[in-house]
């Protein structure tokens, strides 16, 4: 019997008590009825708060729960590589994994430092592309953390307004990449500063030594410009009538400085000079079809990076 009961039958029995007693003191009687009614309703309420309580704290312990596996889905997500990742987002599949093998230098590179908030920018949406736009923004989303920023750049305006409802956070810039005031109108628009800069846009020697000219500036100290497709340099396809140089052959020619310090007396002839390393360039990376330059960090003071 609980409490609320118990009193229930202790006002009962002593009503009935008074009626037997002929209420010959039926002041104290009502006294007494008065003190058994709100004790009562003391304990009803009393009751009642700690059921609502309790329902509370059940709603909480139910809402914490939730927020436990949130955490532990998201902390086991955080701990996917860029290949990981790249294969769970499903169709339609990058290129950068179907025809390449980009998730080399995007694993070595960028799965150490995903936890962090990072500014990236691609040039190239995909609007050109069989499987069609999206395919390696999808991926950046799904890689990078919340509160990262991230841009594509596209030629293609038109696509963009079509698939700008699916971009979700990402934002987008518009234009020809080999256009120095596209360029710059980029950068105002974004902001610049990236973390890491991909150039998988047109591919054509001019397009990405242009687009490298402007945006390398931009790039954080620390900071990674990935261009992918290198070995389209070589197709005729990929000259343009201003018959720029092979952007491989430019690399090259960076490698050989990056290898010497600068001013160094040579007893063999080095490769030519023609096409002088950027400023602050750290280290250059390439693997099949691609190449990573890196930028030296902020306090870095060794040949190069001065
Ligand atoms: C190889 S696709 C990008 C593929 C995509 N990133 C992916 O992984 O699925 C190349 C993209 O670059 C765009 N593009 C081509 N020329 C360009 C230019 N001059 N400036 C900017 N974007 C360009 C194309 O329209 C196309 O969307």
């Amino acid at each position: 019997m609980g409490k609320t009961d118990m009193l229930m039958v202790a006002l009962v029995g002593f009503f009935a008590l008074g009626c037997a007693l002929g209420f010959a003191n039926a002041v104290e009687a009502r006294v007494k009825i008065a003190e058994l009614e709100s004790k009562l309703e003391a304990s009803t309420s009393s009751e009642a708060k700690s059921a609502a309580e309790a329902r509370v704290k059940i709603v909480e312990l139910a809402e914490a729960r939730v927020k436990i596996a949130e955490l532990e889905s998201k902390l086991a997500r955080q701990s996917e590589t860029w290949l990981q990742v790249a294969q769970l987002v499903g169709p339609p599949t990058s290129d950068k994994i179907s025809d390449h093998v980009y998730n080399r230098m995007y694993d070595r590179f960028l799965s150490p430092m995903r936890h962090k908030d990072l500014k990236m920018l691609e040039i190239g949406l995909g609007c050109d592309m069989d499987y069609g736009p999206g395919a390696s923004a999808k991926i950046w989303d799904a890689f990078l953390s919340q509160n990262s920023e991230l841009w594509e750049a596209e030629v293609d305006a038109q696509c963009v307004a079509r698939y700008k409802d699916k971009l979700g956070r990402i934002k987008a810039v518009t234009g020809d990449q080999n256009d120095p005031v596209v360029l710059d109108r980029w950068l105002s628009e974004t902001g610049g500063n990236f973390d890491f800069i991909i150039d998988d846009g047109g591919h054509r020697n001019d397009q990405i030594l242009n687009s490298f000219a402007k945006l390398w500036p931009s790039l954080k100290p620390g900071g990674y410009y990935f261009i992918e497709d290198m070995q389209m340099g070589r197709h005729s396809g990929a000259q343009s009538a201003s018959k720029s140089p092979v952007v491989a052959d430019v690399i090259y020619q960076w490698i050989d400085q990056l290898l010497m310090e600068p001013g160094m007396h040579t007893h063999v002839q080095p490769l030519s000079r023609q096409h002088k390393i950027p400023a602050k360039v750290d280290f250059v990376y390439c693997q099949d079809e691609a190449c990573v330059i890196g930028k030296c960090p902020a306090d870095d003071t060794k040949f190069h990076c001065k």
